[in-house]
């Protein structure tokens, strides 16, 4: 993939569409809505709800064929469409390899292990050193069945005593590698001796679902400690920093290229994920539930800005509207009179309930943004590790279903 050229036409797009990923449509509410061009709106509203679903999830939809959303949604298609890492044999492993290790993890490790394997046997590094390892079921697999020596790096010492009890249990085959468990901080300064002892020129980093700037950290120390490269999924983007945090690429700094603030941050991280019909109706619920919420804080409470209501169980969503604000005023120290009956009219309302479908089918056109932002953002890591002088790949490691957060970036010392 040419990234210098992807890049630019993912900025063209992704700045035309900035009013409508840099804002969570509550805020500034009813002033966001005017960011969604109308014509949109109105052919949404025409869909029943099994085609609204299938715009979600961005499959073809006869009544939108040679519309201008159609044209977004196949500019977007097209921007996102990184191929499929290019070989992938699932390795045969008997089931008792993965025993307590989930299916999504499992499929994980068994898209991982051949590349890693691959990539050994062309630039013969000694060990793989996987950062924030956690229990450490990919070294587990990598050591114990692929003879591949590895490293767990994690601060979180529970995972690790977990981890190294089920090494205990696992039956090893010939030839089989140690697990080495590290418990310590990756990118404390504090930490960095240690670091050296196993990160080094013949180690290749790997970081499976790297936490927000974790992923950063892992692809600095890569560059700093000159080591034979790294694979990386990054996820949780929204614990980024904007500015600090990205971009990192001097291209992206040169070219002035759009800064995606914590919403577009947070658009990325939940882009991409494959559902169910059931899921979708509780996404929408879910979202009903939260904006009828906020336009009665707005309302009532004189509250304009986006408020964090805490969590709750997703059965509440499907009790009446007023167990459900009622909740939430009480978890904002909210003194009130109002009634059951007040509130349950307020959101049956049909003046309402037209605001909140509104409300609902701009986020549709909103959600389709993420995985555009996603890819920009993987870009930039990209551009940057090739600034550095790595041979970059990015691909598809993962089903989308199983895990959407499925972008991988290796990056080689050659
Ligand atoms: C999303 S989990 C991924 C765990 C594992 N790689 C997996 O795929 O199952 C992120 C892990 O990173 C660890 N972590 C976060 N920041 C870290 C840091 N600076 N140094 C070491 N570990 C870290 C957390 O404790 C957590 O176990």
């Amino acid at each position: 993939m040419n990234f210098k050229s992807h890049a630019l036409a993912l900025s063209e797009f992704i700045s035309k569409y900035s009013p409508i990923w840099i804002e969570e449509i509550m805020n500034e509410y009813p002033e966001t809505i005017n960011d969604y061009p109308n014509e949109w709106i109105t052919l949404l509203d025409s869909l029943n709800e099994q085609e609204l679903f299938d715009v979600d999830c961005k499959r073809p939809v006869e009544k939108l064929k040679d519309s201008s959303f159609e044209a977004f949604m196949q500019a977007i298609k097209d921007l996102t469409d990184i191929p499929n890492i290019p070989f992938s044999p699932e390795l045969p492993l008997e089931d008792w390899a993965f025993q307590g290790v989930k299916k999504k993890k499992r499929h994980e490790i068994q898209k991982i292990v051949p590349v890693l394997k691959r990539v050994r046997d062309e630039l013969k590094f000694d060990r793989v050193v996987d950062i924030g390892g956690g229990v450490g079921h990919l070294s587990r697999v990598l050591s114990h069945y692929h003879q591949i020596p590895s490293v767990s790096i994690d601060q979180n010492v529970e995972f690790q005593e977990i981890g190294k009890m089920r090494l205990q249990k696992f039956r090893k085959l010939d030839g089989a590698e140690n697990v080495v468990f590290m418990n310590l901080t990756f990118g404390k300064d504090e930490d960095s001796a240690d670091l050296k002892k196993v990160f080094h020129e013949n180690s290749l980093g790997l970081g499976l679902h790297t936490c927000g700037p974790l992923a950063n950290t892992l692809i600095e120390a890569t560059i700093d400690y000159q080591t034979k490269g790294l694979l990386s999924f990054g996820c949780c983007y929204h614990k980024m920093k904007s500015e600090k945090d990205f971009p990192l690429s001097n291209f992206y700094k040169e070219n002035k290229f759009p800064v995606l603030n914590l919403f577009g941050l947070t658009l990325a991280t939940r882009s991409h994920a494959e559902m169910t019909f059931d899921t979708y109706q509780t996404k929408e619920r879910v979202k009903n539930y939260r904006y009828a919420l906020h336009l009665f804080l707005m309302r009532h409470f004189n509250n304009k800005t986006y408020t964090d209501v805490g969590e709750c169980h997703l059965s509440m969503y499907w009790k009446p509207f007023h167990f459900y604000i009622s909740d939430k005023l009480k978890h904002l120290n909210l003194e009130h009179n109002f009634s059951d009956e007040y509130f349950d009219n307020f959101y049956d309302d049909p003046a309402l309930q037209r605001e909140l479908r509104v409300m609902f089918l701009c986020n549709i056109i909103r959600w389709q943004l993420g995985r555009a932002l996603e890819v920009y953002l993987q870009v930039d890591r990209c551009l940057y590790l090739e600034e550095h002088g790595y041979e970059v790949s990015l691909h598809q490691y993962f089903d989308e279903a199983l895990s959407p957060r499925n972008l991988g970036i290796l990056a080689l010392h050659k």
